[in-house]
């Protein structure tokens, strides 16, 4: 997806402007220190049956390769500029069509939850993979505090957008910030569909989405939406960012499937991260391993169309 956003999407003036913006930030000692999660707190939580063939990813790749374009493009930034994310305090805004609406503190959503520990398979659209043990909750658990109406039929998440603490909105003005994702109600409420606020053990480091983050692991990773601040019960299809940018390439459904090709790459193979360069693909399964669970959601619809 970097590749199609510097040739399509980013001007040349704005890609200069953040190369200069980072000189100055190292000429003035600014140099961002390494995002690592040295000093990340520790998580108590349940483990659960949620678990997968093949082995985690090891927690060095899974933290410092990541996609947060709100950090930059490349692969190592947000490991290296999230750190100046201001996580606490932190609440989500839910509205829309909710009996109960309103700002909820990230601390309340934790009261009432059990955080477990779920290994899912993780699929970027890229064609890179990992196994992670993600720590959280389901997500229906905090939809149904909200208690959706009865017209309700989607969900919107919505990211922070505060470009102080976000530098790669400034080097990417033309990006349709904030970053937005959906999920129709009854995917969001399916027992998979997580979030996370924990990975390997302890607090989720922020280039991963800090404080919490969606994990839908049947779906290409540009679903599971970063450091979420707002969440929109509608009865519309929300717009997501990656459609926005190319609808030809990026749907809104975007369940994982080899069989049907990104039109600029095969989706049949993946390649795991951590697995150093000369690692082998693997295949990519359908719905990236939980067709069992979740291919009853699409019943009847065209899987060649809904990408
Ligand atoms: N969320 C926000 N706000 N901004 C992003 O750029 N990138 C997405 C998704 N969530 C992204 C985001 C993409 S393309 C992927 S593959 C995953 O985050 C990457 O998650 P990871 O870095 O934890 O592996």
């Amino acid at each position: 997806m970097s590749k199609l956003l510097y040739s399509q999407v980013t001007p040349k003036a704005d890609f200069l402007n953040r190369r200069q913006i980072m000189a100055g930030a190292a000429g003035l000692g600014l140099a961002p220190m390494f995002a690592g999660s040295a000093n990340a707190k520790a998580l108590s939580f349940k483990k659960s049956g949620y678990k997968v063939d093949g082995d985690i990813t090891p927690k060095d790749a899974a933290t410092t390769y990541n996609n947060y374009y709100e950090y930059g493009t490349a692969k190592d930034d947000p490991a290296k500029y999230a750190s100046v994310l201001k996580t606490d305090p932190w609440s989500v805004e839910i509205s829309g069509m909710v009996n109960n609406p309103g700002k909820y503190a990230l601390e309340d959503i934790l009261k009432d939850v059990d955080l477990e520990e779920r290994i899912y398979r993780f699929r970027c659209v890229e064609a890179w993979s990992m196994i992670v043990p993600w720590v959280g909750f389901q997500l229906s658990d905090l939809i149904k505090k909200a208690d959706p109406t009865g017209s309700a039929k989607y969900v919107a998440f919505e990211t922070l957008n505060r470009p102080d603490e976000m530098p790669g909105i400034g080097w990417n003005p033309r990006f349709p910030w904030p970053y937005v994702e959906g999920l129709r109600l009854d995917e969001a409420m399916h027992p998979l569909t997580f979030v996370a606020t924990g990975m390997y053990g302890e607090e989720l480091p922020n280039q991963n989405g800090a404080p919490l983050r969606l994990v839908v692991p049947w779906k290409y990773g540009f679903k599971s939406i970063k450091s979420i601040v707002k969440i929109t019960l509608t009865d519309k299809e929300p717009p997501t960012t990656w459609n926005k940018i190319a609808d030809n390439e990026y749907g809104f459904y975007s369940n994982v499937n080899p069989d049907v090709d990104h039109p600029r790459w095969s989706q049949g193979s993946e390649r795991p991260i951590g697995g150093g360069l000369f690692a082998s693909r693997i295949p990519t399964l359908k719905y990236n391993g939980y067709e069992k669970d979740v291919a009853g959601l699409y019943a009847g619809m065209d899987l060649t169309k809904y990408f």
